[in-house]
């Protein structure tokens, strides 16, 4: 699907909008594609299917792990994966889908998110005597009931978090009962680094042998993904009708000033195509660049948006260790 395609924006309001829910690719969602192409049946055709793959012997199915540093876009890899993928659809009470998208909240317990769930799933009568176990067991057979087979974790870090009145193995192991619901349910969960280590502490690996694993990294000088941030860039100054002059390197320097991380690199990008549509300027200069840039970050002498060749500014910003 191309994005940019749709009808061109045209007053600024219009332009705005269009460019803070752009969605820039920059390959991981073909990988996310992969990886989710392996969790399911596929039809005669080798199109992935809703219908999670189950071993036969067991009935179990299969699980993935998202992981990735704060703001690499794990949540928007995510829900933009659910909005546009043709076979997962989002569930929601009034809404049918076969994919529920949970975030855990920050102090949930794993008696807590069965209770999200079974909120979300649209079990009224939630009982908070409840105990977790009886909680999780009417959590899965709800997924059957309301047609859910695959059910999306983010955040999930925040339920294997150890201290006073958790339970890290029984929140380990509610995540292997998942993969063994009735009907089949597939599994992602996303999170910081931590979860791995911390589904990897259950002694007999038994949960974390059902995953496969996704990493999210920051995005590389040199890299397909930094190519492909410079491409989202262009096309997006482009549909804005900003020019740019493609020797400025302008992504490049966005990146190298961000250390590729992912939600800063495209926030600095926005901020830099906003600035000049709000001020209506048809073309993007370094200096304009650099003012954004130091909007936020005051206390650098020379930036990365420094005039003159890109090559030649790098080196100098290098050779005094620039933001290291
Ligand atoms: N491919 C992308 N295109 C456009 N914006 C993106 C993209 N990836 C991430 N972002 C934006 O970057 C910011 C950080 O991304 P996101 O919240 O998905 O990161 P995260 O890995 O979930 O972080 P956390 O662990 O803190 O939840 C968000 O504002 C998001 O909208
Ligand atoms: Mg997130």
């Amino acid at each position: 699907m191309n994005e940019t395609t749709s009808i061109r924006p045209f007053t600024i309001t219009e332009k705005l909008d269009w460019l803070e829910n752009r969605y820039w690719k920059f390959g991981q969602d073909d990988t996310l594609a992969d990886h989710l192409h392996d969790l399911y049946e596929v039809d005669d055709e080798g199109q992935m299917t809703a219908q999670p793959r189950r071993d036969p012997l067991t009935g179990e199915t299969k699980g993935l792990m998202v992981l990735g540093g704060s703001g690499n876009g794990k949540t928007a890899l995510l829900m933009r994966t659910l909005r546009a993928d043709p076979v997962l659809t989002e569930f929601k009470v009034d809404k049918p889908g076969n994919t529920l998208f949970i975030t855990v909240p920050p102090e949930a317990t794993i008696k807590k998110l069965a209770e999200i769930i079974l909120q979300q799933t649209g079990y009224a009568k939630v009982d908070t005597k409840l105990r977790a176990a009886d909680a999780w067991e009417i959590a899965r057979h709800r997924f059957g009931m309301v047609g859910i087979n695959t059910v999306v974790i983010d955040e999930c870090h925040h339920i294997l978090r150890s201290g006073p009145g958790r339970d890290v193995l029984a929140a380990i192991q509610s995540l292997k009962h998942i993969m063994q619901s009735e009907r089949g349910v597939a599994l992602v969960i996303a999170g910081v680094p931590s979860l791995r280590d911390a589904i990897l502490s259950e002694p007999s690996g038994e949960t974390y042998r059902r995953f496969r694993e996704f990493h999210l990294s920051r995005i590389s000088p040199g890299s397909t993904a930094a190519r492909r941030f410079g491409q989202n860039f262009l096309k997006s100054a482009e549909v804005l009708g900003v020019q740019v002059c493609e020797e400025d390197a302008v992504a490049e320097r966005i990146l190298f000033a961000e250390h590729g991380q992912v939600g800063r690199s495209v926030a600095l990008g926005k901020e830099i195509l906003r600035d000049a549509v709000t001020r209506k300027r048809e073309v993007l200069s370094l200096e304009f660049s650099e003012r954004v840039f130091q909007k936020s970050n005051p206390n650098f002498g020379m930036t990365p948006f420094h005039p003159g060749a890109w090559v030649a500014v790098k080196k100098e910003l290098e050779a005094i260790g620039w933001g290291a």
